[in-house]
């Protein structure tokens, strides 16, 4: 199987296994993955069907609502249009149908993220999911749903569990209320108990936490009563993040003109060795710089995007890989609606074998396991970046930051909290 697919300015080829080798950037405004999604629309081409043939580990779904943009968040997402709420589900919806029915999957993980999904009026929130799990041909084997705590009452949790929702990701951040405050979060910390007891009620095993520390005015002391107040909670997950001053964040202006005080690098460091030991004492296993799990109970969605897996991108904003082919949504809400469920693309990028080498090499180290010496040797054998890669990976070693262990390069304690700086040089 060997060919083109051909239309208006867009060329996708692929060799005989089906791979895409090579795409006409000379591409319309609606974008390379159009001709792709049309082209299996109506499959009548053997080349569309290999491009999508052993593809999609995982789907995702953006839901671009919140009732307050919190400071420091740089994710798309609108609060003040509760309004385009249903409007959302109907376009979603139709997306769905256009692009699942026909989409190949192997045992997918469905992934609903924001925004706040959860922050969907229950009757909207009922109609995207059951809609979803209509349109996928395949029972996903993974269906977790991101969610605020003040927007989880016993109805949103009857709506997610009688879906079939397997996983709820909880934004708990912290339990201090001055700290959830100088987030601008939008609850305080009695709602998340009582968001998982709903959960609970409704019958969900599945729970994860979020939190964050390095929040200005935190003390180490109040990193270990949060992790003590999450672990109290009993979830099977928990995904905690350093907090980020994002470029162009109300949170990152307010910090340059000296508002806001950062915290010291140092503290940031032991609270991160604190959080490791922590939960390594409550009998987590960390998988990943920022997310630990009991066993069995790692975030298998999440990983789709670690090992460079293929995933499918639904709603605006939402970004997809298919095959070293990346792209996006467009990040535009009512763009996203007038399109009828065809969304428009942008940053449409074919990354080359040299390339996703390099990617494949930078996401497998934000794995404990590491990477395995045969991708390493392959990442630094290619004739563009390879040479490079090699130097880079031997500076880290001899500063302590990457090491083998057993056939596998990973992160060592020092370079975990370095983290993207390490990581960001082997691309
Ligand atoms: C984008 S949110 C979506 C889920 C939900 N709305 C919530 O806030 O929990 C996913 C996670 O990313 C975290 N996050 C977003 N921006 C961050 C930043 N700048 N630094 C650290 N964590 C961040 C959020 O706090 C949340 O736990
Ligand atoms: S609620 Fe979540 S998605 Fe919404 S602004 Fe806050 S962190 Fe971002």
């Amino acid at each position: 199987m060997s060919g083109a697919i051909a239309g208006s300015g867009v060329a996708l080829v692929f060799d005989c296994m089906g791979s895409l080798l090579t795409v006409d950037h000379d591409t319309p405004s609606k974008g390379v993955v159009e001709a792709a999604r049309r082209a299996l629309l109506t499959p009548d081409g053997a080349c569309a069907n290999a491009f999508l043939s052993s593809v999609c580990d995982a789907i995702y779904v953006h839901v671009p609502f919140c009732r307050h943009r919190c400071h420091y968040c740089d994710f798309f997402t609108i609060a003040g249009r509760d309004d385009a709420r249903s409007a959302y589900v109907d376009a979603l919806l139709q997306e769905a149908q256009r692009t699942l029915e026909g989409l190949p999957m192997r045992e997918p993980t469905l992934f609903v993220g924001g925004g706040t999904p959860t922050y969907l009026p229950g009757v909207d929130l009922d109609r995207l999911l059951r809609g979803l799990r209509t349109s996928m041909a395949v029972e996903p084997v993974e269906w977790t749903v991101e969610a605020n705590p003040e927007t989880v009452d016993a109805h949103i949790a009857d709506v997610l569990c009688g879906a079939g929702v397997t996983r709820v990701s909880l934004g708990m951040q912290s339990a201090q209320p001055k700290l959830l405050q100088a987030l601008e979060r939008q609850h305080d910390p009695q709602s998340v108990p009582r968001a998982v007891s709903h959960l609970r009620h409704a019958g969900l095993t599945s729970l994860s936490l979020d939190l964050i520390f390095g929040i200005p005015g935190q003390t180490l002391e109040q990193v270990e009563a949060d992790l003590d107040a999450a672990l109290a909670l009993e979830p099977v997950h928990l995904s905690v993040y350093g907090l980020v001053y994002e470029p162009g964040t109300p949170l990152r202006r307010r910090r340059d003109k000296g508002l806001v005080l950062q915290v010291d690098e140092s503290l940031e460091a032991d609270m991160y060795t604190c959080v490791q030991g922590r939960l390594a004492a409550a009998g987590f296993e960390q998988y990943e710089i920022s997310n630990w799990a009991l066993p069995g109970q790692r975030c298998r969605h999440n990983e789709v995007y670690w090992t460079n897996g293929n995933w499918w991108p639904l709603g605006p904003a939402a970004a997809g890989h298919v095959r070293g082919l990346r792209w996006r949504n467009v990040p535009r809400l009512g763009a996203w609606l007038d399109a009828d469920g065809c969304s428009p693309t942008t940053d449409i990028e074919h990354v080359d074998l040299d390339g996703q080498l390099g990617e494949s090499l930078m996401l497998g180290l934000r794995l404990l396991r590491g990477v395995p010496r045969a991708l390493v040797d392959a990442a630094c054998a290619t004739p563009l970046r390879g040479a490079n890669r090699a130097r880079a990976i031997e500076r880290h070693i001899q500063a302590g930051l990457v090491r083998w262990s057993a056939d596998s390069l990973a992160l060592t304690q020092e370079g975990l909290l370095l983290g993207d700086v390490v990581i960001g040089d082997l691309l």
